[in-house]
């Protein structure tokens, strides 16, 4: 038995869950809850509500829900709340957003038309096909998140929530390299003041976030949290902070595929990777700066993964390439294609196709639950800075600056199950086995 870290603060009352973007992903999410409250379709994908966990040894045959191993908010205690650059109401960008069908849409319409945006924090610098118009003015960007701070705590109060998290699921925005304004709270507050172009709105809403007291997720690419400005400002609060990028399609089979050509040391020369998708994501991501923040978010895991300097011979000369492609008739449903030339005994070489017809948003929407679960957990659980834990949910994971982030799927599950372990004083899982054999 390990000593557990400290004790778990129980999810007793509301979990508010705050959203700033309320489009795709949002919106299937919101209706997705309300839909398993109703009974009328399952939480497929979600490991908070489906997922049970190994507990002790094998001979015990323990598997607990995870929901009942630890506390976790429950779905009716959640509340929501969000932010948009359009004035859509949860249905109304439901509907536009076309990813559920109408039917069981209009099923859940009183809920998900009660639920309407508060104005965005917004600037066309920073995502440059959208035009919005329902966005706050304000002569600073500190003052533009102190008009934040005041959503926040008017949802709490109209809400009567005991918790908030927020995660953000708004666009991706152009690629912007760590500054100098990034490096130190205090460094980063007076660019606010200033209106440094190197602030943007989504590092906005996450200082908001954490100034307020509510643990920030970050769904997109964008470096958002993931500066030493915003570590420090959530060690200082003592809150958790999780990113960056949901892992849903093309990413999650390359780390499902990856680690299993790298653990039978099977070389690999090239993987093409390309995509259709048709939704706003697609359009924000047909701009070439978004396109890169999101590139540089897809290349990582590979390197990672396959450790070319341990095996030059195998992986010192792929050839690793990822396309988007802007196609409206595809709407949500997306299409990703991998082709892997892979090289076995002697040289020999082989080929690998995948063509994954997923749904983008539908394969989000687990993920944004279970995140806002998790870092509620978190918070309850004192635990700050970066959820390394949590990296099974991301393409690009954060981690401290002095260790590399694991990629594998594998790895970042038996990261993310230990840590439940270790939260409830249970040993870790190493699979020796060899106790049995004694
Ligand atoms: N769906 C997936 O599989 C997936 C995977 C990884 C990452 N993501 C990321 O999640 C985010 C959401 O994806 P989506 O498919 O829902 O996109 P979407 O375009 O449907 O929704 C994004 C919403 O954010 C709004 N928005 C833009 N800037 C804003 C701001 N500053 N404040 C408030 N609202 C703002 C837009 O108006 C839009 O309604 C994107 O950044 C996307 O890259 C999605």
């Amino acid at each position: 038995m390990i000593q557990s870290p400290a004790e778990i603060k129980p999810a007793d009352g509301k979990l508010g869950v705050l959203l700033p973007g309320l489009g795709a992903v949002s919106t299937t999410f919101i209706a997705g809850v309300n839909a398993t409250m109703r009974g009328l379709a399952l939480p497929i994908g979600s490991l908070t509500q489906l997922g049970n966990i190994r507990v002790g040894l094998r001979t015990e045959a323990r598997f607990p829900k995870i929901k009942e191993f630890v506390p976790l908010a429950r779905l009716d205690d959640l509340v929501f709340g969000g932010w948009d650059i359009f004035e859509d109401n949860v249905y109304e960008a439901a509907v536009k957003a076309a990813v559920l069908e109408r039917p069981l849409l209009d099923q859940l319409k009183p809920e998900l038309t009660a639920i309407r945006p508060m104005k965005a924090v917004f600037s066309q610098d920073y995502v440059r096909k959208l035009h919005g118009t329902w966005v706050k003015q304000g002569k600073t960007k500190m003052d533009l998140a102190e008009q934040l701070i005041e959503d926040i705590e008017r949802f709490r109060r109209e809400n009567n929530c005991a918790r908030l998290v927020m995660v953000w699921c708004a666009s991706t925005e152009i690629f912007l390299k760590p500054s100098d304004a990034h490096f130190s709270l205090e460094r980063f507050e007076q660019a606010m003041r200033v209106n440094d172009p190197s602030i943007a709105p989504s590092m906005i809403y996450a200082y908001a976030a954490l100034k307020a007291g509510v643990p920030f997720a970050n769904g997109a690419p964008n470096l958002t949290v993931d500066i030493p400005a915003m570590r420090q400002l959530a060690r200082d609060r003592g809150l958790p902070i999780a990113g960056k990028d949901f892992k849903t399609g093309q990413t999650w089979m390359k780390t499902v595929v990856a680690p299993g050509l790298r653990a039978r040391l099977l070389g690999i020369k090239g993987w093409y990777s390309t995509n259709i998708l048709g939704n706003r994501d697609g359009e924000v991501l047909d701009d070439p700066d978004a396109f890169h923040t999101k590139e540089v978010s897809k290349l990582g895991s590979l390197e990672y993964i396959l450790r070319p300097e341990q095996h030059p011979e195998l992986y010192g000369e792929i050839y690793h390439k990822v396309r988007i492609n802007y196609y409206p008739p595809r709407g949500d449903n997306k299409e990703g294609w991998d082709n892997i030339d892979i090289v076995g005994w002697l040289g020999y070489p082989m080929q690998i196709k995948i063509d994954f017809l997923c749904r983008d948003s539908i394969l989000a929407a687990p993920i944004v639950l279970d995140l806002a679960l998790f870092m509620d957990l978190a918070q309850r659980t004192g635990m700050r800075d970066i959820q390394e834990w949590l990296s099974f949910y991301f393409k690009s994971p954060m981690v401290a600056p002095e260790i590399y982030p694991e990629h594998d799927l594998f790895v970042q599950h038996l990261k993310l199950m230990n840590t439940l372990r270790y939260l409830r004083a249970e040993d870790q899982l190493t699979h020796l086995g060899i106790e049995y054999y004694d």
